[in-house]
């Protein structure tokens, strides 16, 4: 079964929150991670739990931030880092490797986000960036071996705007994202497709052959809507 990670970013208030949770209250969705904001996360105890990020530091005095101890209070399994919403806008990149460290240190599993913009697209630059990315996150990582990494292959102009590759193209990406892993770290991962996901674009993600999951945004906001595209999943 694949992994449907829902994303919900800054997004639902209380109140829409309260009727997601009666939506989807006795649903089987066990393979379903939410990624609710953070003051919302208590109340998805019941279900798979991931935060949308974590500090870059273990504890201590950074004003706004959350630290991972925080987090495991409550029992999150799961963490994206690096973001592309994080990095545009709060220099993430520079903390992707210690993010993971800590990540795999508390055994969380790190959901490490990659993908080219638009004109490394055009520029034949896709591989190469998610090389340099996958290695600024895992190469100075003693700790490797033996845990669970999920790589999340979202091209940044694909989030939000209903452009999605071609599937081949997505497939042709995941095999290199895979072998590059196995050959460099040694490691056997999963890897999640992010960007406009959504229910009229899944019939055709779903031929995808070498795909683990999605991580989806805008499409995972509306309960009843995401519980029908879930069950589009197999
Ligand atoms: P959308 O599904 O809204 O394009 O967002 C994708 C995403 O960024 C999930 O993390």
């Amino acid at each position: 079964m694949k992994i449907i990670a829902a994303n919900f970013k800054m997004n639902l208030t209380k109140k829409e929150i309260d009727n997601y949770l009666k939506e989807i209250d006795n649903k089987k969705i066990n393979n379903v991670i939410f990624f609710p904001s953070n003051l919302y996360i208590p109340y998805f105890s019941k279900y798979n739990i991931g935060s949308q990020d974590i500090s870059f530091k273990e504890i201590g005095s950074i004003t706004g931030d959350t630290s991972i101890k925080q987090y495991l209070d409550f029992n999150i399994k799961y963490v994206l880092i690096g973001h592309s919403e994080r990095r545009k806008y709060f220099n993430d990149s520079k903390y992707i490797s210690d993010k993971v460290n800590l990540a795999l240190k508390n055994n969380i599993i790190p959901i490490i986000c990659v993908g080219e913009t638009e004109e490394e697209y055009n520029n034949n630059l896709t591989k190469k960036v998610l090389k340099d990315e996958l290695d600024e996150a895992l190469e100075n990582n003693i700790t490797l071996l033996n845990n669970e990494i999920i790589i999340a292959y979202e091209p940044i102009f694909s989030i939000g705007t209903n452009k999605v590759l071609d599937i081949k193209e997505i497939e042709n990406i995941i095999t290199y994202i895979k072998s590059y892993l196995k050959n460099t770290y040694l490691l056997d991962i999963k890897v999640l497709y992010g960007g406009s996901v959504n229910l009229n674009n899944i019939g055709n993600l779903e031929k995808i052959s070498n795909l683990d999951g999605y991580l989806i945004g805008n499409a995972s906001l509306d309960a009843k809507s995401f519980l029908d595209l879930t069950s589009k999943i197999k």
